[in-house]
């Protein structure tokens, strides 16, 4: 291995039968075959990856000279997260003759992790699959904890299951060639760990914010390792999110009614940073804010270059009916994640996602158009 590349690892603690390694550094894509290889010597590999991935090069850099089957997922991104891409690349995996000794790389941002991990799941009851993620979302986010799946035309992960990776590897290099308002979307996730999790961090965050947009790599790569951290500790405590691990859903109630009402033209973290200042809003309008939490969010995502206010074209009525559909609604309305401080996420009577009136939603929502 290359001396100067830095590799750490983080393993998901609750879960003894799949645990694994989370290896983290910075141009070392070209490594990876090797280290896959002489984990899983006996498995035959099969990539999933998509045709921006491919353009940039990054398929060519993993695999150097190797010639391995691989399914392209064309066209890139949400519009092939459906259930025929995952009818695909099985039917592609068994016209080569693929059987249970297969393991699947899935080499891309959180659409190529979720389908492929999906496919990995089903493939003959289940083969392993080592996710290689090259967004801001899926280093933070997707790629550790074990959901995966595709929508259907009606909801989104309508199909999915709950598949942890063999392995992770992250390169953060492969993210110099990512498209600059992707790059800065998928930095909410981070905002979103360092919020709910670790004040130190937020600190962090707003102390190196322009040397993380201007992609420092040594800054890219401590990120990383925390957004890991914070994600593997909460799902390790509950995998199948019975409870805790509905943290990671700050700012995702309005956040997810906000990005279906704008039909999908905000991006997901820019839908949830406007969703952490409506959380905000609500911890403010409860009486439980006596600190500057919120002005140092909202400012932290302002530099991130964020939507912080809903759009005046969104209809207030229509976020209304998209909370009564939320999919974790109990009785038509929906449970929000607050904080109790900047760095600790409010838990009451053993719960950590709360009913709060709609009155207080709505007065709220007024507030930030
Ligand atoms: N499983 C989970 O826990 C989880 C968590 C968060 C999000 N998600 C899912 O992740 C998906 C979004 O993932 P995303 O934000 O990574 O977007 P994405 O995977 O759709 O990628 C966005 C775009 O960037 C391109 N791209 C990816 N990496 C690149 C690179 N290094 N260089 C150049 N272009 C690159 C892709 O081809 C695509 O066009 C959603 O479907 C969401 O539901 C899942
Ligand atoms: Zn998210």
């Amino acid at each position: 291995m290359n001396q100067s590349i830095q590799t750490l690892d983080v393993k998901i603690p609750a879960l003894d039968e799949s645990n694994y390694a989370i290896t983290i550094g910075r141009d070392f894509l070209a490594d990876i075959w090797t280290y896959i290889r002489a984990q899983w010597p006996k498995c035959m590999p099969f990539i999933v990856t998509d045709a921006e991935l491919v353009k940039a090069g990054h398929l060519k850099t993993l695999l150097g000279s190797e010639k391995v089957p691989t399914y392209v997922i064309d066209p890139p991104g949400e519009t092939s997260k459906h259930i025929r891409t995952v009818v695909a690349i099985i039917e592609t995996m068994e016209k080569h003759f693929f059987g249970r000794d297969s393991l699947i790389i899935a080499l891309g941002g959180g659409t190529v992790g979720d389908i492929a991990g999906f496919a990995a799941a089903i493939f003959k009851r289940g083969v392993p699959v080592v996710q290689i993620p090259t967004t801001t979302v899926s280093q933070a986010d997707s790629s550790v904890g074990g959901k995966t799946g595709v929508d259907s035309s009606i909801s989104k992960n309508a199909f999915g299951a709950f598949w942890q990776p063999a392995a992770v590897y992250i390169d953060v290099g492969t993210l110099s060639t990512l498209d600059d308002r992707q790059f800065r979307a998928g930095l909410v996730e981070s905002v979103k760990h360092a919020a709910i999790a670790d004040a130190d961090y937020f600190a962090f965050l707003e102390q190196n914010i322009d040397a993380i947009c201007q992609k420092d790599m040594s800054m890219l790569e401590h990120i990383a390792l925390t957004n890991c951290r914070i994600k593997a500790s909460v799902v390790g405590e509950d995998p199948t999110e019975k409870n805790k691990r509905r943290i990671l859903n700050y700012g995702h109630t309005m956040g997810h009614a906000v990005e279906s009402a704008s039909e999908f033209k905000l991006l997901h973290g820019e839908s949830v940073a406007i969703g952490m200042i409506a959380a905000g809003k609500i911890e403010a309008a409860l009486g439980w804010v006596r600190d500057d939490r919120l002005e140092r969010i909202e400012s932290l995502l302002e530099k991130l270059r964020m939507p912080t206010r809903i759009p005046a074209e969104l209809q207030k009525n229509t976020l209304l009916e998209l909370l009564r559909t939320d999919k974790k609604a109990i009785g038509r309305w929906p449970r929000f994640i607050l904080l109790e401080s900047l760095g600790t996420t409010l838990c009451q009577d053993g719960q950590w996602a709360h009913k709060v009136s709609q009155d207080i939603v709505e007065q709220c929502l007024e507030q930030i158009y």
